[in-house]
């Protein structure tokens, strides 16, 4: 059954459509940029380690104005969301307006936070390949506690997508992680990293951070497209998988003139709907277009100019057209386009369905204190699983 906020968001598409209304439909918040792991390509790891991140108040505040403005699906992301000891509230107060609430995760967290697993509309979890090669990628930790991460929340009933991003490294996972997702019983997507981080980290860090070359991302492209032809649960659309595939620049984002010369060799961009209809928010309230321009350029924060102005001036920082996955998922999404529709239904039913809240649970109390004995633990995040 759709729901009412699910029908006043399409109204505001057709709105954004037919008379150019910009609203924020799709909105990520980093809630934290600290982690337990230190994975060698993260932006936020990068960009954002000694941020201050927003207060509770800060964050259920800006969820209230989301709302107001039309938001109708937060995806928390960071960092790692479970290391924020409020993290229930901020999702209860999200899925209580009756909006949905995504959550990307290592997974590691899991076995502490079983109660929050239940508040959330879905959850991705990010695996790189089979375990030797997600180790190199994300480094040294637990994957068979990941993988039980992933059975986890599929008992509990949650809609799990696996989330791996493509570098050189590990190209040749992409079968492996696809066969996992239907061998679970969960779906999967695959994503590029938006920049090259650093390669001068020593072996890990070089190894991870090398990214495929525009022909190597064309053959993923075209494997992970035919996987999903015969009946992968891959949940982008095709008609994204096939944008890439066929992506003529040299380069994974194009401006006005490259763009130019491209349409007139014949190809159709997917226009870029970033400050249009989502948005990503910074740990720190820097509303960035979209994850690719964490870090890279000048954002206005909205603790200190408040959403909406921080909001209206990302307008100002937009390229033509990207190679980017979730992106132009959304973008087409976002325009209407049927088909695009048509399989988020397909991969994502539960989509459709509202949330009922289950009755709030107090955060697990924290683990007992050394015996008088032993050393004292240090105060900081763990490293590993
Ligand atoms: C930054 S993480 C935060 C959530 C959680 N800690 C996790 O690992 O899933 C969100 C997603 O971004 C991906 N990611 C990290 N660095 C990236 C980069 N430079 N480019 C593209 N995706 C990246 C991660 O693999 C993960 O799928
Ligand atoms: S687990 Fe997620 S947030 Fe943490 S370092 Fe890895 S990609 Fe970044």
């Amino acid at each position: 059954m759709i729901s009412y906020q699910d029908v006043r968001l399409m109204v505001n598409l057709l709105r954004h459509k037919f008379f150019g209304h910009r609203f924020p439909a799709h909105v990520a918040i980093c809630v934290t940029n600290k982690c337990n792991l230190d994975c060698a390509y993260c932006y936020s790891q990068k960009f954002g380690m000694f941020q201050h991140d927003m207060t509770t108040e800060q964050l259920t505040g800006l969820v209230d104005e989301l709302f107001q403005m039309g938001t109708r699906y937060i995806v928390l992301t960071g960092g790692e969301p479970l290391i924020r000891k409020d993290i229930r509230q901020i999702i209860r107060h999200i899925i209580g307006k009756g909006m949905k609430c995504g959550m990307s995760s290592n997974a590691l967290l899991f076995e502490r936070n079983l109660d929050v697993l239940d508040y959330l509309t879905s959850v991705n979890i990010s695996i790189d390949g089979d375990e030797e090669t997600h180790i190199k990628n994300r480094g040294q930790q637990d994957y068979k506690k990941i993988l039980r991460g992933v059975d986890t929340a599929i008992a509990r009933g949650l809609p799990v997508s696996i989330g791996c991003v493509l570098v050189k490294a590990n190209q040749h996972c992409i079968k492996y992680v696809a066969d996992l997702a239907k061998e679970k019983g969960c779906q999967c997507y695959f994503h590029i990293p938006y920049w090259r981080v650093d390669s001068s980290e020593g072996e890990r860090g070089y190894t991870a951070c090398t990214p495929m070359s525009m022909e190597e991302t064309s053959k993923a492209m075209a494997q992970i497209h035919d996987l999903k032809n015969s009946g992968y649960p891959i949940s982008y659309s095709n008609r994204m998988h096939a944008y890439l595939r066929d992506w003529p620049f040299k380069t994974p984002t194009v401006h006005r003139k490259e763009l130019r010369d491209g349409m007139s060799k014949g190809f159709k961009p997917i226009h870029c709907l970033a400050g249009e209809c989502y948005c990503i928010i910074d740990a720190d309230g820097s509303v960035f277009p979209c994850a690719s321009m964490i870090g890279q350029v000048k954002a206005l924060k909205l603790t200190e100019v408040g959403f909406r102005k921080a909001w209206d001036n990302i307008l100002a920082v937009r390229c033509s057209a990207c190679h980017f996955f979730l992106q132009n998922e959304l973008n087409l999404l976002f325009s209407l386009d049927v088909p695009t529709w048509m399989n988020l239904v397909k991969s994502w039913p539960h989509l459709l369905k509202q949330k009922k809240l289950p009755p709030a649970t107090q955060p697990p109390a924290p683990p007992a204190p050394p015996a008088p004995s032993a050393p004292a633990e240090p105060q900081a995040v763990a490293k590993v699983g």
